[in-house]
């Protein structure tokens, strides 16, 4: 773990760039724009996944020069283990169309992207004014555990005992952004850009906190040319259900959300801006 300060007053936090370049270019001009140092922007890991530029992402990464962390997918890849390591049940249309798109990020991935994945850790603990932020990408011990605003409170909790009092989780992994306050830590889920949120709109997300009389969390959507990412997939012969899924904005499945969850697909989420602190 790296235990780094930053003085800024602003810092920025998104998951999953999933191999989606046009995402991640759009993003670094809107940072561009607001002027955020990159060593301000965290990536909360699985730079890597469904889309069809694993080395274009990596390259525009290396060259902006942000933070980032490994996902399971890094971490697989690395370990040159042969699936992506969610843990879907096996059988399942996760499953099934994870052997897809990982085998083509086996297969493309260059060893100098290689030699970047080699170089992440596994998480980031940042001083932040006068808050303490642990950077992780699924769970606290388990790099795959997906975490969802409905998830039981006992489970968040049972999560965060072995953290320090008052220390702000900031992790993805599970695609869908939200803010959840605990007894004694907050917990926060960055969104992911190389996705939609399953809320029926082609949006991406991304966290900003802020320091101004408090710490402030807000969660932004942004939009950019979805459509070419899908295109792109289709024509590498990859899974069409994600492909599809950039343009719909609804996930091929919800097998990983809590039932109680489930009943929010294709609702449009709401940009949020919450004083946590
Ligand atoms: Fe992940």
């Amino acid at each position: 773990m790296k235990l780094e300060r930053r003085d800024s007053k602003k810092l920025i936090f998104f998951g999953g760039a999933y191999s989606n370049l046009e995402a991640t270019i759009e993003l670094k001009n809107i940072l561009d724009s607001k002027r955020i140092s990159p060593k301000d922007i965290f990536c909360t890991g699985d730079i890597l996944a469904y889309c069809a530029d694993p080395n274009e992402t990596i390259e525009v990464f290396k060259e902006w020069g942000i933070n980032s962390i490994y996902g399971n997918v890094e971490e697989q890849l690395v370990g040159d283990q042969e699936n992506c390591g969610c843990n879907f049940k096996e059988g399942t249309e996760c499953d099934i169309l994870s052997r897809n798109w990982y085998e083509y990020i086996r297969s493309n991935v260059t060893e100098e992207s290689m030699n970047y994945l080699r170089t992440l850790p596994a998480s980031f603990s940042i001083k932040f004014g006068d808050h303490s932020l642990r950077i992780i990408h699924g769970g606290v011990n388990d790099i795959s555990k997906f975490f969802f605003k409905e998830t039981s409170i006992e489970i968040f909790e049972k999560e965060v005992a072995p953290l320090a009092d008052e220390q702000i989780v900031i992790a993805g992994h599970s695609g869908i952004p939200f803010l959840k306050e605990l007894k004694n830590h907050y917990w926060i889920n960055a969104g992911v850009i190389g996705m939609p949120a399953n809320d029926g709109t082609t949006r991406a997300w991304y966290l900003e906190l802020t320091l101004e009389d408090g710490l402030w969390a807000s969660l932004h959507s942004f939009s950019y040319n979805s459509k070419s990412t899908s295109e792109k997939m289709n024509k590498k012969n990859l899974p069409s259900e994600y492909a599809s899924t950039l343009k719909s904005g609804i996930w091929p499945n919800q097998d990983i959300i809590p039932i109680a969850q489930r009943d929010n697909q294709g609702i449009a989420l709401k940009e949020e801006k919450r004083k946590i602190k």
